[in-house]
This record gives C-alpha cells, structure tokens and sequence, in this order.
C-alpha cells in the first residue's frame, strides 16, 4: 500500500515535470533551494539555500549577481546579496552528480521597486465641477516595478470605486497614468478621491502588500456657473468689431478676459467688464472670461464665438461641355464657391429658374476660409431650352447672425436644348 502511494507520487512528479518543461529526471532532482520563491526589493540584500543530500562532484550556483563558484565538499550552498542591482535576475543552483550528469534547479526571484510618486489630478481642468456633468480624474504612478503586480485603485471617500490593472510584462520600472470617469452630483461636493498603487506581491512578499496612496483631491461641485455673458453667443463677421460683457453678482477677488485679441488683465473693483476688438483678425479666437473667487476656486465661462466670411465669388458653369445640350441626355453643372467660412453653415442652393431644385450642405468644422465645389446632374429636356440655371451660396448663421441670414448668387447660367436629331428621326420613321 505504502509502495503504491510512493509510486503515484513519483509518477504525478514526473508528470508535473513535463508539464513545467523541465527534463523527466527532474522528477527525481534531489535540489532543494529554500526558499523556493524570494520577492525583494531592489536594493536589499536577498539568499537563498541550494542543498541537496547525495554524494556529488561539486555544486555551485549561476547568478547575473553574485554567483557562486563550484565547490565539491559541502552539502548546502547559499547565494547571497547584500544589494540586488539586477531587475531581471534567475539564479540557478547546480549540481554535478558524476561525468555525465548534471542538476539543477532555478529560484524564482521577483524584484520590485515602490513608486516614487502616486499623484491624483482632474484633467484639464481646475476649479470647481459643474453639477451633472462628467469629468476625468488622473492617477500617474511613477516608477514602479513589476507592472504586472500592480493594482490601481480608486477610492471615493473610504469606497474603492475602480481598480485597474496591468498585463504588461516589463521587469524594469515604469510610471502608468490611470483615468477614471466622474459624473458629478450636488451631494458629492467636498468629497475626497484618491488613487492608490498597489503591489499584489502573494505570500511570498512583505504583509501587508506594498501601498502607495495619493494626497485626496477635494472635490467642489456647484449647482451653476455664476459668470454671465452678454450676449453669450456672437456671430461676427470676419474684420469687423465684437463686444461682450461678462458679469457676477457675488463678490470676488478679480475678474479679466483671456483672449487672442482682446485681452484685459484682471481687475478686482467691478462686478462687469468688456471684452472688446475693433477688427477681428483670427479665425481661432476662444475669449474666455475669468473670476477668482478666492485663492482656490476660479470660475471661467467661454464666449460662444461664430466668425464668418461671404464667399468671394460663386460662379456656375458646365463640366466637360460646351455649345448646345442634346435632348435627353445627362450633363453636369458645377458651383464653385470660393472663400467662404465656417463651411459647416454653408448650404449651396441650386435654382432652375425660380425653382429650389437641390441644396447641398457640409459637416467640415473647418473655421477659416475654403473653397468648394459642388455638382448638379441635369438632363437636358425639350422645355428646358432657354432656362436659366444659378447657384446659391448661403450662409445660415442663426437668430444671432444678420437677418436675411448673408447670400451670394451665381450669374445665371443659360442653356440651350437642341432636339435629338436620331430620335426626331425614328419617330419620322
Ligand atoms: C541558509 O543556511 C544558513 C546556514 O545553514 C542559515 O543560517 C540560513 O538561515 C539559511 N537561509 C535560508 C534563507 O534558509
Ligand atoms: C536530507 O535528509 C534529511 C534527513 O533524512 C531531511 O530532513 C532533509 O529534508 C533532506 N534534504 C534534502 C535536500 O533532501
Ligand atoms: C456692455 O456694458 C456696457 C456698459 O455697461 C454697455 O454700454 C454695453 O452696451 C454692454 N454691451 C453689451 C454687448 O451688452
Ligand atoms: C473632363 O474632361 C477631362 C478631359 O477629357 C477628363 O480628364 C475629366 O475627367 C473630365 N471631368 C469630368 C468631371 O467628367
Ligand atoms: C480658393 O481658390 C482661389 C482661386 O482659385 C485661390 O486663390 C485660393 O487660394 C483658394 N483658397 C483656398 C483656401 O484653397
């Protein structure tokens, strides 16, 4: 019965041998290294014990650090370092039974290094959230080893919210910034979030597991912004003159306008002030006024700014064509706007005599000036010789744009139908 254990439990060694891609003879490895498994700190000493209890020809142990040369009158060998400097590091113990065989066994060594830094911020953005809406919180970690270890977790108020983790093999440090969605709440102001690293290093390593935490972001959410501009949203020709006023009720320790023209440097004894050019001259302009609250909380608010052109010219011609067009057959007639912006207001209409026949329009956000071009498919029909064709450039800019809302038109173009002599032809026939 003893005999039939000890022989199931040979096999399953050997089997569980094959299986770690070891030789089959590892099944009988008379090596023991204790411990078996080592997590230390880069910079710490570290050792482990190779021993083994048959008679052999020598033994010694394979290390990037402090290998130990072979000695053949001990039963036990230990390697050992006062300061691992290795992030990668396999010491091999081995053995040499006679001539022709060889032990040896590896100790699994993982090495680890605590952040140097684990800071928690909001993502482009400072000063207070706004109710409602969604921010984005960042956690950098820096300079920490293994990745693979590591945890990265969320915490709002004393509540892990999200836990991030990592498949990257990497042994040396590396620093990972993490991201975490917010939405905002009335209830969640004041509320304190942070991130924490941690190294999940199993048994084998320090209890508890190595944590790094962030100093706690403070959270301020308000119902409203309390910046009014007047009017918030303009829409100004290109050159030619735009104001605003920004405004606050409550007190404040200073007010002023960011912009690219325009600018007014803070001032702390009004409770209003005028953002103003006299010739617009960029096309990218974002005019932003700014309060400080007190020394922590800023307030900002942007002026919605729309800034167009009428086009130079619009003109319509045919494509590929000149001379009288065929009855019944298919021609193309092209619109060629040019100059104009933003393009994403355009619509280019296009009129048969005084008759809406198809209006084009374009998603580009592009805010300075561009061409286009755009095509119209006729067929040319008996009555329709001597009509006139025009193409229409529109710029719909809104309740705050100039009313009628800005149109170029084409001259008319005129076309002439000449009959299809081969069908006059067969129809004779
Ligand atoms: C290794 O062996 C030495 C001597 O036998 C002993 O003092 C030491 O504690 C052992 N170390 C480990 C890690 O087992
Ligand atoms: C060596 O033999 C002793 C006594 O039988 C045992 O306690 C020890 O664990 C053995 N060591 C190895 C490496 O097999
Ligand atoms: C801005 O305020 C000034 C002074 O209070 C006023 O004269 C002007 O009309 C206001 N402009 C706008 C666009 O509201
Ligand atoms: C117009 O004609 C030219 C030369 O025959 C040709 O290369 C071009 O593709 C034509 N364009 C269109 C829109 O048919
Ligand atoms: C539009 O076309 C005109 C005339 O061909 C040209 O001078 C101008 O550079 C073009 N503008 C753009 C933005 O491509």
């Amino acid at each position: 019965m003893l005999y039939f254990t000890e022989l199931t439990s040979l096999v399953l060694m050997v089997l569980i041998s094959i299986i770690n891609g070891a030789p089959p003879f590892a099944g009988n490895n008379p090596i023991k290294i204790q411990p078996d498994k080592l997590v230390v700190e880069f910079g710490t000493s570290a050792s482990a014990n190779c021993s083994i209890n048959t008679t052999h020809h020598g033994m010694g142990w394979e290390a990037s650090q402090a290998a130990v040369q072979m000695v053949d009158n001990v039963q036990s060998l230990t390697w050992k370092v006062e300061t691992l400097t290795h992030w990668d590091i396999n010491p091999v113990c081995y053995v040499l039974a006679d001539a022709d065989e060889q032990w040896h066994l590896q100790l699994q060594v993982t090495v680890y290094k605590h952040p140097d830094l684990v800071s928690i911020s909001t993502v482009s953005y400072t000063g207070p959230m706004i109710e409602g809406r969604q921010y984005e919180l960042q956690c950098d970690v820096q300079n920490v080893a293994p990745v693979r270890l590591l945890n990265v977790n969320w915490y709002k108020g004393q509540q892990l919210v999200q836990s991030d983790s990592f498949t990257d093999e990497t042994k040396t440090p590396v620093s990972k910034t993490m991201t975490l969605q917010v939405s905002t709440r009335r209830g969640d102001d004041g509320v304190q979030y942070r991130c924490e690293a941690e190294l999940k290093l199993g048994p084998e390593g320090p209890q508890p597991p190595p944590r790094v935490t962030s100093d706690p972001l403070t959270i301020r959410v308000h119902r409203n912004n309390p910046i009014k501009i007047q009017p918030d949203k303009l829409v100004v020709e290109f050159g030619t003159s735009a104001s605003a006023n920004c405004s606050i009720t409550t007190t404040h320790h200073g007010m002023g306008w960011e912009a690219s023209q325009g600018a007014v440097d803070l001032v702390d004894d009004v409770q209003s002030l005028t953002w103003m050019v006299e010739t617009l001259k960029y096309w990218d302009i974002y005019p932003v006024c700014f309060i400080f609250a007190d020394a922590y909380e800023q307030w900002e608010l942007e002026l919605q700014l729309t800034i167009y052109k009428h086009p130079d010219l619009v003109s319509i011609s045919t494509v590929n064509h000149t001379g009288p067009m065929i009855e019944g057959r298919q021609y193309e007639l092209q619109c060629d706007v040019q100059n104009v912006a933003p393009v994403r207001f355009l619509n280019v209409n296009w009129y048969k005599e005084q008759q809406l026949v198809q209006s084009d329009s374009f998603t580009d956000e592009t805010k300075t000036p561009v061409n286009k071009t755009m095509t119209l498919q006729v067929s040319a029909r008996r009555g329709d010789d001597g009509v006139q064709y025009r193409c229409e450039a529109e710029l719909k800019l809104g309740p705050e744009g100039p009313q009628p809302p800005p149109r170029v038109t084409s001259d008319p173009l005129t076309i002439t139908v000449h009959p299809n002599e081969l069908q006059e032809f067969c129809v004779i026939t």
